[in-house]
């Protein structure tokens, strides 16, 4: 889940930073187990639900324990370096595993497996099978393949591929909140990001099979959905010649009010209308797509959450658009201002990338004084790295010395501290709905859950309300990164 960022973990490989091991699932036993440790995005921990999913129709079943499985796939990240090297340590853990059990299967998925194609199978000998993220349908075909002593590689990308009438296996789920993925890909070629190579296109998946999914989570219990997408604001479905058809023929007695295109803020309120006891979350939204329009619907339906996370990477307008961002600090001025002005009570966090290719300290600068400007509730900080194969790479010297880079991202981050601090302080005495995710994780005498503004919310167990309610929690104190209170009526 997006988590509150602990200070040493800003610069980890990914905004969630801890990696997602799955709890066995129940299916149509083949005796074998699956394991699977998905690193970076939101993204990827959704797809390796999919893949759980394409699996246990093959009969697998999933453990939490690398130890038992007969199946290892590691669902990688390359947005940074360090996200690569974390994935290579981990995998040269499971070369003991492969000399105790020579038929264990590895397997490389995600965008790590995308960049590097069959160069994985030569630098890293332990790995059998190589599958990017638009392959995971084949993956039954690939395993046949290894099982019969050949190493396999899919790494094809597609330009329709939405995994659409895939229902995904809930992998260590708390049955309240869930990912729900509405596109892939990304057309926006940011000069610093690798995602564009490893994710492909940006293609949107069909807005009926993201609500029946929804509805679907919901009718088991479900009570927060998160839309999922590199850049949601540009969520775009037209429907096909042959689906026009069957809508012409049934334009009487069907949905008539389903629009010829749906974008982003009809899909919002598609899923807002499910039912208004479900929370809607999404993410990521982008500063040059994100429309009035969007901002109006959140405003509307209560149940959308009062929460956007709009990544600036730099508050300078020369580096933005070195970064190929198409906006700049103007732009996004007035984007925030929007914000604050139509929609009541809104948290917005961010993504910042310090030291970019010629960053001088004036240019830092201006980030500093954007975060002065918005005071983010929140935000998740990185040094620029490097990516092969991006447009930063090849046109620009990646000259910002790592110590410069280093105490940037000290500066910034102390700074964020301060403001989240300032933003968690200014809710006291105030009362929050929150949705009960669970216990809290220091002790079983509390439970947690989220804010409407996403900020997390700890109170003490009652007899009265239980995981998956909402509850109304008056703010008593808070530290930079919780709200603590007691639940009133
Ligand atoms: N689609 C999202 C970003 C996904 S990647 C968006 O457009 O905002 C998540 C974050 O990782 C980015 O927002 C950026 O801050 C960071 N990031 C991406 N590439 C990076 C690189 N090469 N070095 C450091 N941080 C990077
Ligand atoms: Fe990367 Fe930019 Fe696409 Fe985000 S919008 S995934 S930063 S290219
Ligand atoms: Fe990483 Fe790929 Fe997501 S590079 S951040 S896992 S889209």
């Amino acid at each position: 889940m997006m988590d509150l960022v602990i200070p040493d973990k800003v610069h980890d490989e990914s905004r969630q930073g801890e990696a997602l091991v799955l709890e066995p699932v129940a299916g149509k036993n083949n005796g074998r187990k699956l394991y699977i440790e998905s690193y970076g995005c939101a993204m990827n921990f959704s797809d390796s639900e999919i893949v759980a999913s394409i699996l246990a129709e093959q009969g697998f079943e999933t453990t939490a324990d690398h130890n038992l499985a007969d199946v290892i796939f590691i669902n990688t990240c390359s947005i940074r370096e360090n996200a690569e090297q974390r994935v290579r340590n981990r995998l040269k853990e499971f070369t003991v595993a492969k000399v105790k059990n020579p038929g264990l299967v590895v397997g490389v998925l995600g965008c790590m497996a995308e960049r590097l194609k069959s160069k994985f199978l030569e630098e890293e000998k332990l790995v059998d099978v190589v599958v990017g993220p638009d392959a995971y349908r084949d993956l039954p075909n690939l395993i046949d393949q290894v099982d019969s002593g050949q190493k396999a590689v899919n790494v094809l990308l597609s330009r329709e591929e939405t995994y659409a009438d895939i229902s995904p296996v809930r992998l260590n789920s708390n049955g309240i909140n869930a990912f729900v993925s509405i596109m892939r890909g990304c057309d926006n070629m940011c000069s610093f990001c690798v995602v564009p190579f490893t994710r492909g296109r940006e293609r949107s998946r069909d807005p009926q099979s993201i609500v029946a999914e929804c509805v679907d989570l919901f009718n088991k219990g479900y009570r927060e959905v998160t839309l999922l997408g590199q850049n949601v604001d540009s969520y775009k479905w037209k429907p096909s010649s042959e689906s026009e058809v069957v809508s012409s023929e049934s334009k009487d007695t069907s949905n008539a009010t389903t629009p010829e295109t749906t974008n982003f803020a009809n899909l919002l309120e598609m899923v807002a209308l499910i039912n208004p006891e479900l929370r809607v979350r999404f993410s990521t939204s982008h500063p040059k797509d994100i429309t009035d329009d969007v901002l109006y619907t959140i405003n509307e339906y209560e149940n959308i959450c009062n929460y956007i996370h709009l990544p600036v990477q730099s508050g300078n307008s020369r580096i933005l658009e070195m970064m190929n961002r198409t906006y700049d600090r103007d732009w996004y001025i007035n984007r925030i201002d929007a914000i604050r002005r139509i929609i009541t009570d809104c948290a917005i966090s961010t993504d910042v990338i310090t030291g970019f290719c010629t960053e001088t300290d004036e240019e830092h600068n201006d980030t500093v004084t954007m975060m002065d400007y918005v005071k983010y509730d929140f935000a998740y900080m990185f040094k620029y790295s490097e990516r092969p194969g991006t447009l930063a790479a090849k046109r620009y010297a990646d000259d910002i010395p790592e110590e410069v880079k280093q105490s940037r991202l000290a500066q910034i981050v102390a700074k964020q501290q301060e403001y989240s601090f300032y933003r968690m302080q200014a809710r006291i005495g105030k009362v929050e709905k929150v949705l009960i995710e669970g216990y809290s994780k220091k002790s079983d005498k509390d439970y947690c859950g989220r804010s409407d503004q996403n900020a997390m919310v700890i109170f003490p167990v009652g007899e009265n309300y239980k995981p998956g309610q909402y509850v109304n929690v008056l703010i008593e104190r808070s530290t930079s990164a919780t709200l603590i209170g007691k639940v009133v009526n």
